[in-house]
């Protein structure tokens, strides 16, 4: 008798990401409005000084706790619902409207920020440390000069899920056929230091096309994806649409804990100015790619929702680098001295898509053969 494989559903997590987290589009902070954010299992307050500048705060004040997102914008700094204390970007208590003495030693927590590609990131460490320069994502060649549509942006609050299944995705070659619907012909990762990348190649299944005859032989993607740390990922998109049509898209998938058991899950979509794509389309296309982004997103939070965790999944040779992988994410999870060579060293690994290609060819044209029987 063989013995049976438990699974080892693992202990659940007792802190929270070291690194840069994306909290939205910078913009929707500069309106002259505190913002209340549910992250870190805090609340954390965002808003913006008459210079633009965003800042983050603790959002609780440390007067009598009132929340401060539910306050105003004073003089640039922030006012309290409850009694109108004032606290400053710099975190300093800036005044007490009624009382002989501010105390003016008194500061609330300040959170790092930093602004690329339009959004807004926080810097969360257990430790507080201050930010490393190198580990700031980089910006998205051409967004400066405004080469890109604007973001079609989306979030979607996800319960009951801890992020690390959306950050296995990553490495995980087998899903996109079942659950995107996409089959790759090439897949390959390469972790190293703070980031983890994915090199994928794949076409659509056009058993999940509404008219595959009208679907281009030669429709591919190439996509390359960087986890920049812990929970923004940049996923450039080389989409080969038809014949000497290449379009450009840029995917940024990001999120930020909640809880230990639920993420905010955000996803923008900007496709590249070019000749043949003047602005207005390039919009357009922007939202559609949106949306088949959020349906593809939906789907994967439809198996979050119901599975269980599992520290000890048992893997064909075709899964990849989950544990590699794995090992890399944990390095956000532990004191910066704790950090082994093992969390950063470079890995690579290609999966062999052959076999599998094979098998789901024949998947594919058996689902055809029944959708023309009809
Ligand atoms: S609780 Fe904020 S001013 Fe009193
Ligand atoms: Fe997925």
């Amino acid at each position: 008798m063989t013995e049976i494989r438990e699974i080892d559903a693992g202990t659940s997590m007792t802190r929270f990401a070291r690194g840069w987290h994306c909290l939205g589009l910078a913009e929707e902070f500069r309106d002259g409005q505190p913002h209340g954010v549910d992250a870190f299992g805090t609340r954390l307050v965002v808003y913006s000084d008459s210079a633009g500048a965003v800042h983050v705060l603790d959002g609780y004040c440390r007067h009598m706790g009132g929340d401060l997102s539910r306050g105003t914008v004073k003089d640039d700094n922030l006012a309290c619902p409850f009694h109108d204390w004032r606290w400053g970007s710099d975190g300093k208590c800036a005044l007490v409207p009624y009382a002989k003495r501010t105390p003016r030693l008194a500061r609330t927590r300040t959170w790092p920020t930093h602004e690329v590609n339009g959004q807004l990131l926080v810097w969360h460490d257990p430790q507080r440390s201050d930010p490393p320069p190198e580990l700031a994502p980089p910006s998205i060649e051409g967004y400066p000069e405004g080469r890109w549509s604007p973001w079609q942006w989306n979030s979607m609050l996800i319960e009951g899920s801890h992020c690390r299944e959306i950050v296995d995705n990553n490495v995980d070659m087998a899903h996109f056929f079942y659950i995107h619907h996409a089959y790759p012909t090439f897949f390959t990762n390469v972790i190293e230091g703070h980031t983890a990348s994915q090199f994928m190649e794949s076409k659509p299944r056009p058993d999940y096309i509404a008219d595959p005859d009208k679907l281009w032989d030669g429709t591919y993607l190439r996509s390359e994806a960087t986890y920049f740390g812990p929970a923004y990922m940049i996923n450039w998109l080389h989409n080969d649409l038809a014949p000497g049509f290449t379009v450009e898209v840029a995917l940024i998938n990001c999120h930020y804990p909640v809880t230990h058991n639920s993420f905010v899950l955000q996803y923008g979509v900007a496709v590249q100015q070019m000749p043949g794509l003047p602005a207005d389309k390039a919009a357009k296309l922007a939202s559609a790619m949106s949306r088949s982004f959020g349906e593809g997103f939906l789907e994967d939070v439809e198996i979050w929702k119901h599975k269980t965790r599992i520290d000890n999944p048992l893997l064909t040779e075709e899964d990849g680098a989950v544990y590699q992988h794995r090992r890399w994410y944990e390095q956000f999870y532990v004191d910066l001295d704790e950090v082994t060579p093992e969390m950063t060293a470079r890995f690579e690994l290609e999966v062999d898509t052959t076999h599998a290609f094979g098998i789901w060819e024949q998947e594919v044209n058996a689902n055809l053969e029944k959708l023309t029987a009809r």
